[in-house]
C-alpha cells in the first residue's frame, strides 16, 4: 500500500469517506490481491471449520472475493464497503462469475453506522480492515463487532500486519498491530476458540498473516 496516503481518523467526517472513496476512484487499491486470502480458503475448504448458518458480513470488502467465498445456501452474505466503486465492482464481479445475488449482496455501507438486521449477523470476516483503520479506532471497531454478532457467532479475523509493515511501507494504512491489539478490543464480548500461526498466507505476506477465530460471548 505504498502510495496510500495517511488515513483520517473518525468514520464520521466528510473527510475520511473522501479519504476511501478517493482511492477507489483512482484506481489506488494496492491491497487489492485479486483472491480470495488463502488462510480463509485453508480454514473452510481444508481444515473444515464449522460455521454457524444464517447471515455474514464482510466489512471492508473491497472487491468481495472473501464475502464470496464464504456465501452458501445456508450463509447469507453481505459484503460491506463506503465506497459505491467497490460496491458496484464486487456486484459485477459476482454476476460474472454466476453466484446467486440470494447468497451474497454487496451494499454500500459504513461499518460503523448502519442498521443491523433483527436477528443479528451469526458469522464475519475481517482483513485488511482493522489495520486500515486509524488505531484510536480500534475501540470502536471492537465494541461494534459485539453489537452486530449475535451469541455464539463466530468473527474470523485474519489479522494483519504483525511484526513489521509490508515492503516499502513506513506508515500506515496499513497500521501495524499484534495479537494483543485485538485481545484489548475484543475480549470483554469475545473468546479467542482457534489461532493458526501457520496459516498460509499470500507470497508477499509471509510471516505477516495470522488466522483467528472468536466466538461471541
Ligand atoms: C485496505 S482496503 C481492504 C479491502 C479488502 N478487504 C481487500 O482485502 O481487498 C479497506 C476497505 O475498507 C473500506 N472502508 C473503510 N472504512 C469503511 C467503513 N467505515 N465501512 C465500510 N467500509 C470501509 C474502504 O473503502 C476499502 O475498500
Amino acid at each position: 500500500m505504498n502510495s496510500v496516503p495517511k488515513v483520517v481518523d473518525n468514520a464520521n467526517s466528510d473527510d475520511y469517506h473522501s479519504f476511501w472513496t478517493g482511492l477507489w476512484d483512482n484506481k489506488n487499491t494496492p491491497w487489492d490481491k485479486g483472491d480470495v486470502s488463502p488462510a480463509l480458503r485453508e480454514l473452510i475448504s481444508e481444515k473444515k471449520w464449522q460455521l454457524p448458518s444464517g447471515r455474514g458480513l464482510v466489512p471492508g470488502c473491497g472487491c468481495g472475493y472473501d464475502a464470496m467465498f464464504l456465501a452458501s445456501p445456508s450463509l447469507h452474505m453481505t459484503g460491506a464497503d463506503i465506497s459505491p466503486i467497490a460496491v458496484e465492482t464486487a456486484n459485477k464481479l459476482r454476476d460474472e462469475k454466476q453466484i446467486p445475488s440470494s447468497f451474497v449482496e454487496f451494499r454500500k455501507l459504513d461499518f460503523f453506522n448502519f442498521d443491523v438486521p433483527e436477528g443479528k449477523y451469526q458469522v464475519a470476516y475481517d482483513y485488511t480492515f482493522f489495520c486500515a483503520l486509524h488505531p484510536s479506532m480500534r475501540a470502536k471497531w471492537g465494541e461494534r463487532y459485539g453489537e452486530i454478532i449475535s451469541s455464539g457467532g463466530h468473527l474470523i479475523a485474519l489479522m494483519f500486519p504483525l511484526d513489521k509493515l509490508p515492503e516499502n511501507r513506513d506508515v500506515g494504512p496499513p497500521f501495524l498491530l499484534s495479537e494483543e491489539d485485538y485481545h484489548k478490543v475484543l475480549d470483554d464480548n469475545f473468546e479467542l476458540i482457534h489461532i493458526d500461526p501457520k496459516c498460509k498466507t499470500h507470497s508477499d505476506r509471509v510471516g505477516l498473516e495470522v488466522i483467528t477465530v472468536w466466538r461471541r460471548k
